[in-house]
């Protein structure tokens, strides 16, 4: 049985047509090794995609771009610090950032 972290990367339509498949890529080209990086299948955020979720964290991230991915591996997976302006609001409402979609 793995004990590493997991990395979801969804890999379903509207998050591939956002980019995901890049996304994906920049994960699994970093020196992540002691994590699963995982392609998932929709994880039902598809209205905010690229969607990221990291376990047993239980953190969702959305809108995710390539750029973003050392942001999180360094201050979340690094440094056990999540990345606030990412963070999913129906997951995380406590964070005021760009992904609410109710906003617009
Ligand atoms: S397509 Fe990615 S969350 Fe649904």
């Amino acid at each position: 049985m793995s004990c590493k972290k997991q990395i979801f990367v969804c890999q379903y339509q509207s998050c591939l047509a956002n980019g995901a498949a890049e996304v994906l890529a920049t994960f699994l080209a970093g020196d992540l090794s002691d994590y699963e990086i995982v392609a998932s299948g929709c994880q039902g955020q598809c209205n905010v995609g690229v969607t990221v979720r990291v376990l047993p964290d239980e953190i969702w991230y959305c809108r995710v771009k390539p750029e973003d991915v050392d942001a999180i591996a360094l201050h979340h997976l690094e440094q056990g610090e999540p990345v606030q302006r990412l963070l999913h609001p129906r997951f995380h409402p406590s964070f005021d950032h760009a992904c609410d979609s109710s906003a617009s």
